[in-house]
């Protein structure tokens, strides 16, 4: 699979150190941002890290057929994107349909876009989570592959509530995407099912403390 990301990259970092464990294999890396710490993560591991810079194309029908082109040359069978920070065309997600993958820091349907700490917090919330799904051309609201939910302690802010999400985030991204690349998964057009079996519209579901236990 390729990796893309804008920032600090450690999702990618969870899905490089558990590899091993699993059926997927990271064949390349790239960056919007010629900045993006991911890039260092990918050369470490000894990645083809590639930075692609949105700033140097007119617009983003061009940047996105520049980045189809360079994914293809490494001839994945999935996209997955980890902190990934660029609003994508229809033609990159219709090109990659039932392939690419995204994370969110919220249980989707609920809270998609950006800011989702601070806005769960603001509603008072008591559960938080993270969402894997299949990327649609609409925002966030692909179909669900797994959810992983914790309990919002009186005691959480954003920063706390952002270390327990990505947490998460690191282990249910490797699940996720094994389910993938070992063929567990299948989708037609209306649902996802895992083993042959259909998942509910939220997804295969973990929690904190199951995650956590298996660290
Ligand atoms: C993650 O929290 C993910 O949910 C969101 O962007 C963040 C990326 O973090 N899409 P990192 O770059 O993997 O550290």
């Amino acid at each position: 699979m390729v990796v893309l990301l804008s920032g600090n990259g450690s999702n990618l970092q969870a899905l490089l150190d558990q590899q091993p464990n699993y059926s997927y294999e990271v064949v390349g890396v790239i960056s919007n941002r010629p900045d993006a710490k991911g890039l260092q993560r990918a050369e470490l591991a000894g990645i083809p890290a590639i930075t692609l810079d949105h700033k140097t194309f007119p617009g983003r029908e061009d940047y996105d057929q520049a980045l189809i082109t360079r994914i293809d040359q490494f001839e994945p069978g999935l996209v997955v994107l980890a902190g990934y920070m660029r609003i994508l065309t229809g033609s990159f997600v219709r090109h990659y349909k039932n392939r690419l993958m995204n994370i969110h820091p919220s249980l989707l349907p609920d809270y998609k876009g950006l800011d989702t700490y601070k806005r769960v917090l603001n509603d008072r919330q008591r559960q938080h989570g993270t969402t894997v799904h299949f990327v649609t051309e609409a925002l966030d609201s692909g179909a669900i592959i797994a959810q992983a939910t914790l309990e919002i302690a009186a005691s959480d802010d954003e920063q706390s509530l952002c270390k327990r999400v990505q947490r998460m985030e690191h282990r249910i991204y490797p699940i996720a995407v094994d389910f993938y690349t070992s063929g567990r998964l299948s989708m037609d057009d209306t649902r996802i099912r895992l083993d042959n079996i259909p998942l509910g519209k939220k997804g295969y579901q973990l929690d904190e403390q199951t995650l956590i236990e298996q660290l």
